[in-house]
């Protein structure tokens, strides 16, 4: 038997263990052998994931210093906290793939990894913060459910403690339309006006429609992706069209309605070609996003030189 044979047969077991893994829906750990398709997928779609928590600190902590009572900024406060610790369980999640925290930061500011696209909307009123919360995070939770048995350990287990914190934060979110709805004429027009502009966005969040998702049939095989795009939309609908209603808002979509025979909601189609507007960075906010981001990174410097200086010389006396 040559070299080449043995090599061919050890990948050979290797891929059938690893497909035996993901056949008893069993989780694949750091240490396991995988291909590198699926070790690439996961590394861009948990990098972009944490992107995306951290970039999402930005539309809400606009409001920080402009909260209307303490106890509305504390919670705020709170919740924007919330979203970098999500941010760091999945840098860490990556780093068991092999890709360092710095070097997926780099990818973010160069443009190289994206993050989800409704953060490049801005946020005009403080109720912003409201449906930020039960909208935004109401999406995310659709999404973030499902990938709590996604088959990277790492990925699925920081995705159980994150659910607990995004069903707070919509639990938030919802509370502080319901108090305004309660308020003066005001306050429920500027709910209205918040949910006009974020509904859409919104249903964006899932990705396109699942006749234009080349990658999914691929991320479900390898169970990192456990429904498609147009699964969760459907699902995020139907959860959210009662909560609309309690709160006494109009969803903005003239084709919304009960399908009795679907059992379902029908609904109309976001813009797209506005949805890849944004995504390729033409946004209302993509420059001005990244800008900040590029500035606090660069603000923070010193703190990672003295930490990696603290760190060496901490290492040095204990060796
Ligand atoms: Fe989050
Ligand atoms: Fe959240």
């Amino acid at each position: 038997m040559t070299t080449s044979d043995a090599t061919g047969m050890e990948s050979r077991e290797l891929q059938e263990q690893f497909d035996a893994i993901i056949a008893r829906n069993d989780r694949i750990e750091p240490r396991d052998w995988m291909p590198e398709g699926y070790r690439k997928t996961l590394v861009r779609q948990v990098a972009q994931h944490a992107h995306s928590e951290i970039i999402g600190m930005q539309p809400e902590g606009n409001w920080i210093t402009r909260a209307p009572s303490l106890r509305r900024k504390a919670i705020l406060l709170a919740k924007v906290q919330d979203e970098a610790g999500h941010g760091l369980y999945l840098y860490s999640a990556c780093e068991t793939l092999g890709a360092s925290r710095g070097e997926l930061t780099q990818k973010l500011l160069d443009g190289t990894q994206k993050y989800s696209s409704i953060f490049n909307y801005p946020t005009l009123s403080y109720a912003d913060v409201g449906t930020i919360g039960w909208l935004v995070d109401g999406a995310a939770i659709c999404n973030q459910v499902p990938l709590c048995r996604t088959s990277f350990g790492p990925y699925g287990r920081a995705m159980i403690r994150i659910c607990k914190e995004e069903s707070f934060h919509q639990r938030q979110g919802y509370e502080l339309l319901m108090t305004m709805m309660r308020g003066t004429d005001e306050q429920r027009a500027m709910v209205q006006e918040s949910v006009d502009r974020f509904w859409w966005p919104a249903l964006m969040m899932f990705g396109p429609p699942d006749a234009e998702s080349p990658n999914t049939a691929q991320s479900m095989a390898w169970g990192i992706k456990r429904n498609t795009n147009d699964d969760l939309r459907q699902r995020f609908v139907d959860m959210t069209v009662p909560q609309a209603e309690a709160l006494g808002v109009t969803l903005p979509d003239p084709d919304l309605r009960w399908n009795d025979e679907r059992g379902a909601h029908d609904f109309g189609q976001p813009d797209w070609d506005d949805f890849m507007q944004v995504v390729k960075g033409n946004g209302p906010c993509n420059a001005q996003r990244i800008a900040h981001r590029r500035k606090a990174h660069d603000d923070g410097a010193w703190v990672r030189e003295a930490a990696t200086a603290f760190a060496a010389r901490t290492s040095e006396v204990a060796g």
